[in-house]
């Protein structure tokens, strides 16, 4: 099966080439090689490339940045992946979108599933949200998925929540994370392998592609500064402080609960997609995390 996987320098794009099975013939393009903003350039390697599948990893993804940058997070949001729906579907290629889990408003106490209407509160979430919808109007045959919180290694970016939180705490700085955030980190090479399932087990529609185990970015962090302990990554205990959203950023609504349900994603599999401890634990023993102390494996 022939894919091309757009947004090739990001975090999801490096784990979909990490976790590529037999039979899958993956064409990675970047950023400027397939511009969402761009249509005629993606309707050109389109036609030159010929992909079966299109899996559209790409999007611009700093949340408080789109406030700023309005038209342009909009054009690669929502625009952009309307046009490339409509290309794959003329072309008779499925495409997988990756919408998010943030359209969520957060009035609910139980995790969202598929079914539940969205309803937005930031540029980001609503540019998202557009996008995802006229991906699935375009095609029955069209997939979206929506990841939370992803984390993982990256060749060249390590840039995830992971890496910040470790990258303070190795410096033994105080941390802060805040309490009215709740979602469910979601380990990219699980996703990467979720994507493929789905793919070649000829999903479509809509689907909540998230760990098991939501908890607030406070908890959350609280277990990063702990695991790193366990795998002696961190030579000692740093204290987690909690605060809430507006001590990072007045300015922006985030919403205080987007933890998802992935019952749907796990019928489809035929098994629990499982926590992302296991992906946490086996993150923090790859380079670049180097062990202070003998790791305590009790994996
Ligand atoms: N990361 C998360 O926690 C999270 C949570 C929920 C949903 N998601 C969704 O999951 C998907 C994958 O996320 P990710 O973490 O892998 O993202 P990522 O690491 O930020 O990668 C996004 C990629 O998109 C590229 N890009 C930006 N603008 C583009 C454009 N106009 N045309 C083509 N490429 C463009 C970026 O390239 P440059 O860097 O060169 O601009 C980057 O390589 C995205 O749809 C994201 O919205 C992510």
């Amino acid at each position: 099966m022939r894919i091309l996987v757009t947004g090739a320098g990001g975090l999801l794009a490096g784990a979909l080439r990490q976790q590529a099975t037999d039979g899958v013939e993956l064409i990675c393009l970047s950023h400027a090689e397939f511009d969402l903003t761009n249509a005629s350039l993606m309707e050109q390697r389109l036609a030159e490339l010929r992909p079966e599948v299109v899996i559209n990893t790409a999007a611009y993804n700093a949340v408080d940045q789109c406030e700023v940058e309005r038209d342009l997070s909009w054009a690669v949001n929502a625009t952009g992946p309307q046009h490339l729906a409509e290309l794959c579907a003329a072309r008779d290629s499925r495409l997988v979108h990756f919408g998010t889990d943030y359209i969520f408003d957060g009035a609910q106490t139980t995790p969202y599933s598929e079914a539940d209407a969205p309803n937005p509160i930031n540029h980001y979430a609503t540019g998202k949200l557009a996008g995802e919808r006229a991906v699935l109007a375009a095609s029955p045959r069209h997939l979206a998925l929506r990841p939370s919180w992803i984390f993982g290694q990256h060749a060249t970016k390590p840039r995830t929540y992971v890496h910040v939180i470790l990258r303070q705490a190795i410096a033994g700085n105080v941390i802060r994370a805040t309490t009215d955030q709740a979602s469910v980190p979601t380990y990219a090479p699980d996703l990467a392998r979720w994507t493929f399932a789905l793919v070649q087990g000829g999903a479509s529609g809509l689907f909540h592609t998230v760990n098991d185990e939501g908890l607030s970015r406070f908890e959350w962090t609280r277990v990063i500064v702990a695991e790193a302990l366990d795998a002696g990554v961190l030579a000692k205990p740093i204290e987690v402080i909690p605060v809430t959203t507006a001590y990072f950023n007045p300015n922006i609504r985030r919403s205080p609960y987007n933890i998802l349900s992935n019952q749907k994603l796990a019928a489809f599999l035929g098994e629990t997609p499982g926590s992302w401890r296991r992906g946490l634990r086996e993150m923090l023993r790859q380079p670049p995390w180097q062990p202070h102390t003998p790791p305590r494996d009790d994996d």
